[in-house]
């Protein structure tokens, strides 16, 4: 949760240190260079990123083709993402790549695996075969329900080459949520796990996929299983095989598919401002060509780095800081399957010295944590290893990036606080470390070939200092391509506020010096640590109980996740408030969506407060949920009586 008034207020700034500078991939001169090309000409500008940082199979006839809000990026050419990620590094003058590690991974019980390139290269080429085996083709769409494994990223790599389309839905959502993704998505193929591990515990997914797949009225023809922690687990006689026992026979060879710029390379949904969740379509050398060329010009990478991105692979950032973005720069990325603080409050701390880790990635939410926890879990290891610190998911408190800058960077690692969305792909907003100074809780600036600004309701540039609506004004590589199914929400969404304009849903200033202050989702959707999470879809699954009415949901403050989610509820006649029928709700919020969602409170109410039009007066919710007077005009409620109430409730 950044504190806003800090955030315009905030007078602190950071200089590149000379010799980071001096070493840094994009200098300031090359930076200003791509900044004056991408200013006045953002398609040539990508087109030089696609050709310095992509290999192509052919090229394209035409860098865009935009026919709003229809963008077509390198219209013609064909590549292969998994042959970029893993081919190109180990034939030619980059052959002896076969030998560096692509993957450290470690399990959260501390068993770990180093995976070469020459490894990955084989195993990715197996598992596309077994995709083949069992029938998977070209543009046939696989949803991936996995731990934090590196068979996750096998599995994204293997359908990647073969041009399948994989939907990956983060283990921590539940059989119904994953039931909708699937049905939504048509997928033929469900990979998951027998489980993994998280505080210590095996955690079930495959019981979890047959709960999904319960009544048989879904298009998966086979659910191929890894074997992660042993648990039981029911294997379905033709439908269900395990990954090690398929693995076993499969050929090491296959060839990369060429496929065009604009194949589906996967659709990942996100939480909007309906109950029902948007798949995000992001397609091939567009999206390639962004994650490649923000990756190593924000992160700096070179060939000797340990670069450690923490998110899972269930959301955006996993797919392109954990995946696609580092393996296509040839780097070394870590994956780690656990949560922060088990065993213990260092786990973090251990891994970095552990394994030497130098570029270290991760969301204010989980540093605001280890605020909390205390300096001596981080100061009893040795951090020097680090030279770059990165963080996303939502604004940053200008007081935790000085704690991450102090205590983890040791005053001597640039930071790079990096906005974008699941919808962008990749990178948009983001200090470039070696050329660009840094003010706590500022993202910087667009990166270049990025036309990101700040308007008003009517399109109108905002002053500095003045707040506005975020807005993108030039069509960028990485951007979504659709959503799955639903054009008609794609335009109104996201193209409906202004003229040829990309809407993020977030708020935004712009200071003097034209650094983004981002403020935070407009919408009715939550951003829960660092994750979306829409305020219908929690109503949609909470009114699915018998026992309520009625539900409003808002977000409040909240020091460690950013935002609680409080749910009003209006109980049917029969059900009593009270203490268990609040667990019963937040268990069943839990069944239906996944722990994230799951309310920090629940309040009953005999009412909500309403227009007369019947329109649920959110502003006055969250003022209620967060322990403020109500605000501002009120006169078109309906019921006065209700505020005392809701207020009554509030002890
Ligand atoms: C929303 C996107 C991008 C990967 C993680 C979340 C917020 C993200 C920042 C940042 C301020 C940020 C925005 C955005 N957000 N990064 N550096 N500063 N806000 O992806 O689930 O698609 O959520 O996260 O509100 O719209 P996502």
């Amino acid at each position: 949760m950044a504190d806003m008034q800090s955030l315009l207020t905030e007078k602190r700034v950071f200089k590149p240190e000379k010799e980071f500078a001096k070493a840094a991939n994009w200098n300031k001169k090359k930076i200003a260079e791509y900044r004056k090309l991408g200013e006045k000409n953002p398609t040539r500008f990508w087109a030089q990123m696609a050709k310095e940082h992509v290999s192509w199979f052919s090229p394209w006839k035409k860098a865009l083709d935009w026919k709003p809000p229809v963008a077509k990026w390198f219209v013609g050419a064909k590549t292969n993402v998994s042959y970029n990620c893993l081919d190109r590094h180990i034939e030619g003058e980059n052959a002896w790549r076969r030998n560096k590690a692509a993957i450290i991974w470690e399990g959260e019980p501390g068993d770990s695996r180093v995976i070469t390139y020459g490894q990955l290269h084989r195993e990715v080429c197996q598992f596309a075969n077994v995709l083949k085996s069992h029938g998977v083709k070209k543009s046939d769409r696989v949803v991936l329900y996995m731990p934090m494994v590196p068979e996750a990223a096998i599995a994204m790599l293997a359908c990647t080459r073969i041009g399948a389309t994989h939907s990956i839905v983060f283990g921590g959502f539940s059989s119904e949520a994953l039931r909708d993704r699937i049905a939504d998505a048509g997928a033929k193929m469900v990979v998951t796990a027998d489980g993994g591990y998280r505080k210590g515990q095996a955690f079930g997914l495959k019981a979890h996929v047959d709960e999904a797949l319960k009544g048989g009225r879904h298009p998966v023809e086979r659910v191929l299983v890894v074997k992660r922690t042993g648990q039981k687990v029911k294997m379905k006689k033709g439908r269900d095989i395990w990954y090690h026992e398929e693995m076993l026979g499969a050929s090491t060879h296959c060839p990369p598919a060429k496929l065009d710029a604009e194949h589906p390379l996967f659709i990942l949904y996100t939480s909007g401002t309906t109950g029902k969740p948007k798949g995000i379509l992001h397609t091939t050398g567009g999206y390639l060509t962004h994650v490649t060329t923000t990756t190593r010009a924000i992160f700096d990478l070179k060939e000797d780095d340990v670069y450690w991105c923490t998110a899972d692979v269930g959301w955006i950032t996993g797919h392109s800081y954990v995946v696609y973005g580092p393996l296509s720069c040839g780097a070394t990325t870590v994956m780690y399957e656990g949560v922060p603080v088990h065993p213990g409050p260092d786990r973090w701390w251990e891994l970095i010295a552990k394994w030497g880790v130098t570029i270290f990635y991760t969301a204010p939410t989980a540093i605001r944590t280890f605020i909390r926890l205390g300096d001596e879990h981080p100061e009893r290891h040795d951090l020097s290893s680090l030279r770059l610190l990165g963080t996303v998911g939502e604004p940053i408190n200008p007081e935790a990036w000085m704690w991450y800058h102090n205590v983890i960077g040791k005053k001597k690692c640039p930071i790079v606080d990096t906005w974008w969305q699941t919808e962008t792909g990749g990178i948009m907003i983001s200090a470039l470390p070696g050329g660009v100074n840094t003010k706590p809780g500022s993202a910087t600036l667009p990166f270049p070939g990025i036309h990101a600004t700040v308007l008003d309701e009517d399109g109108q540039e905002v002053k500095p200092r003045e707040g506005g609506l975020l807005a993108v004004r030039h069509p960028w590589p990485g951007m979504l391509r659709g959503i799955w199914g639903d054009k008609k929400r794609y335009r109104e969404t996201y193209w409906g506020k202004w003229k040829n304009t990309y809407f993020p849903g977030d708020g935004a200033h712009r200071d003097r010096q034209g650094y983004f202050w981002i403020m935070g989702r407009i919408d009715d959707v939550m951003n829960i640590s660092g994750h979306r999470i829409g305020t219908m879809e929690v109503e949609s699954a909470l009114v699915s109980h018998p026992d309520v009415a009625e539900a409003a949901v808002v977000g409040r403050p909240d020091e460690i996740t950013g935002t609680a989610i409080v749910a009003f509820v209006t109980p049917t006649g029969k059900a009593k408030a009270g203490a268990s029928f609040q667990g019963a709700l937040k268990k069943h919020v839990t069944n239906e969506i996944g722990a994230i969602a799951r309310p920090a409170d629940i309040r009953f109410t005999t009412a909500l407060p309403k227009t007369r039009s019947g329109k649920i007066m959110r502003r006055l919710l969250r003022n209620i949920a967060s322990g403020e007077e109500p605000t501002g005009d009120t006169s078109t409620l309906e019921d006065f009586n209700v505020i005392a109430t809701l207020k009554e409730g509030d002890e």
